[in-house]
Formats: structure tokens, sequence, C-alpha cells
């Protein structure tokens, strides 16, 4: 039973490293073996595009610790993840981290579902709209059934210690987590709040055909219901579409992504003679690099 605290702040001792410590410690009592890991003390390279990961099922090229961090996403049978919010949305890193899955995304699809959870952190309430939401998106591909996702409002350095019904609900995370490795088929009752996605938990809808809506982040559907004074959606019950669901991935990178090279190369010539005109500017370079 192995439990895995990946967190996205450089901070050291700050918020989200106590709250994943605080739930590994928790999980450790119940017999876990825990690791944590803090991203930004890895090596990591922005993706580059080349697309030889998923179009020709090579290696990334890039030489960095990415190949690490994924050793230490699939030793896991459960994942924390965490970040703090930067400029209303997850700090940097996270999103970066995200780009370079592109390289297992044919393993993504097929790897086994584990239960997680999400802990972020922020200063303050309303300043934070994109956190959830892309830490959701982060553990949808990596295949998380979620015990819990919640955003702990404190701004200073390890201040959540003061803050016990944070603290409270982070140990029940990490006995959740501890009950769902050892029985798979448990139910899980996630907080959902109101108006947000039922399977995302995200409040980013969009209003598609007549009354139907769907959540921009997983594609969950539902429809809009307005009375003279309300209007709510009311989302399908049965599990409906799912972005990050094994066939999705699956079928969005080899319906998809995997077309789109031979579509280039049958316009390679067209392209490399049009291009030339922007080969006269050039790109000014960092003074790092002269
Ligand atoms: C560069 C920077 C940007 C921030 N932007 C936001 C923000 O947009 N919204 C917010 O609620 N908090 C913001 N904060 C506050 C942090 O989210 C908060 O201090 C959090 O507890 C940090 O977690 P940590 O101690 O784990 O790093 C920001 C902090 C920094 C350093």
């Amino acid at each position: 039973m192995k439990v895995l605290g990946v967190i996205g702040s450089a901070r050291k001792l700050g918020n989200c490293e106590v709250l994943v410590k605080e739930a590994l410690f928790q999980t450790q009592t119940l017999g876990a073996e825990i690791r944590v890991i803090r991203l930004p003390d890895f090596h990591l390279l922005p993706c580059k595009g080349c697309l030889a990961c998923v179009l020709k099922g090579e290696p990334c090229r890039l030489d960095d610790d990415m190949h690490e961090l994924w050793e230490h996403l699939q030793w896991a049978d459960s994942i924390i993840l965490s970040a703090p919010t930067y400029f209303l949305g997850p700090s940097g890193i996270i999103k970066l981290f995200i780009d370079r899955l592109f390289e297992y995304s044919f393993q993504l699809g097929s790897v086994k579902r584990r239960p997680g959870a999400i802990i972020a952190t922020a200063g303050l309430q309303e300043w934070d709209p994109f956190t959830l939401p892309m830490l959701s998106m982060l553990a949808g591909i990596l295949q998380l059934d979620l015990v819990d996702r919640f955003i702990a409002y404190r701004p200073g350095p390890g201040e959540v210690l003061l803050d016990e019904v944070t603290m409270t609900r982070t140990r029940k995370i990490g006995k959740a987590l501890v009950n769902h490795i050892n029985q798979p088929d448990l139910a899980r009752k996630i907080p959902v709040p109101e108006n947000t996605c039922p399977q995302c938990g995200t409040p980013f809808v969009q209003l598609r055909q007549g009354n139907q809506v769907e959540c921009l982040l997983c594609q969950a559907q539902g429809h809009l219901q307005i009375t003279k004074k309300t209007a709510s959606i009311k989302w399908e019950t049965q599990k409906g579409k799912d972005r990050w669901s094994p066939e999705a991935m699956a079928e969005h990178f080899s319906e998809w992504v995997l077309r789109t090279g031979p579509v280039y190369q049958k316009y390679r010539e067209e392209i490399q003679s049009l291009i030339q005109k922007y080969r006269t500017l050039p790109i000014t370079e960092s003074n790092r690099n002269k």
C-alpha cells in the first residue's frame, strides 16, 4: 500500500507541504508506505511540441527528470496532488507537468484507476477560480478516483496549522485513501459544491444546442432547467461522457492526434515554401544563451 504526495509549491514547509504530509502521516499510521515529492525540486523543461513521443513512439528528447517523475507516479497505489494558487490558478509547474504527461498519452488510458485527493492552498476565497479545475484535470489524466478535493485558505507558510477544520479534513483524506486502496469497490462520496460539475467539480460549463449543457473540462452532460425564479443544471445521472476515461483518451490520441502526422506530411512542402518569409525575422535570444 503505497501513497505518494505531489507538491507543486517551492515553499519549504509551506501550507501544501504541511497538508500533504499530514494526510501522508495518517496513511502511514494505517500501514501505508509513503513518499513525497516537490515538483519544483525536479528539473523539468517545457514541452517543445515536437510530438515525436506520440507520432513516432519515441522517448522524449528533453534531458530532464520527467522519467523519474513518471516512475514515482507508477510506484503509487494512491496519489495526493497539492498546489498553491498563484494568480488565480495553480502554480505554473503544474501545467508544465501536465504538458509533459503528453509523452505517456497511450499509457495513461490503460493506467489502473487509483484513489486520489486534491489538497490545494490559496490566500483568499474568490481568487482561485482555476486552481481546482486545473488540478482536477491532472487527476483526470492520471485516472485518479478522488476521495476529496478542497482548497485551504491561508496566506502565510504553515499558517494552515492554525486551522483545525482543515487539518481534520486532511487527516480524513489519509484515512479515506487507505480505505479505498483496501476496498477498491467502496462507493465514493466526494462533496460537490452547488452549480459545479458532479463528475469533476468544476464550475466551467457551456451552453450547447437547445438547453444542453456540457462541462468544459471533463465533458459531462446536463440540461439547463429554468423556472420563473431559478436556473439550475440537471446533470445526467448515469455515467455520461468523460474526456479522461481510458476509452476517450485512447480515442483522442489514436483517432485524432496520430492522424495529424500524415495530414501535416501531405502539406509539408507547401508549408515549407510559405514559411520562408518568417525565417527572415530572427527571435531575440535570452542573454543567457549568448
Ligand atoms: C506569486 C504568488 C501569487 C499568488 N496568487 C494568489 C492568488 O491569485 N489567489 C490567492 O488566493 N492566493 C494567492 N497567493 C497566495 C498563496 O496561494 C498562499 O500563500 C498559499 O497558502 C501558498 O501555499 P504554500 O505555502 O504551500 O506555498 C499567491 C502567492 C504567491 C507567492
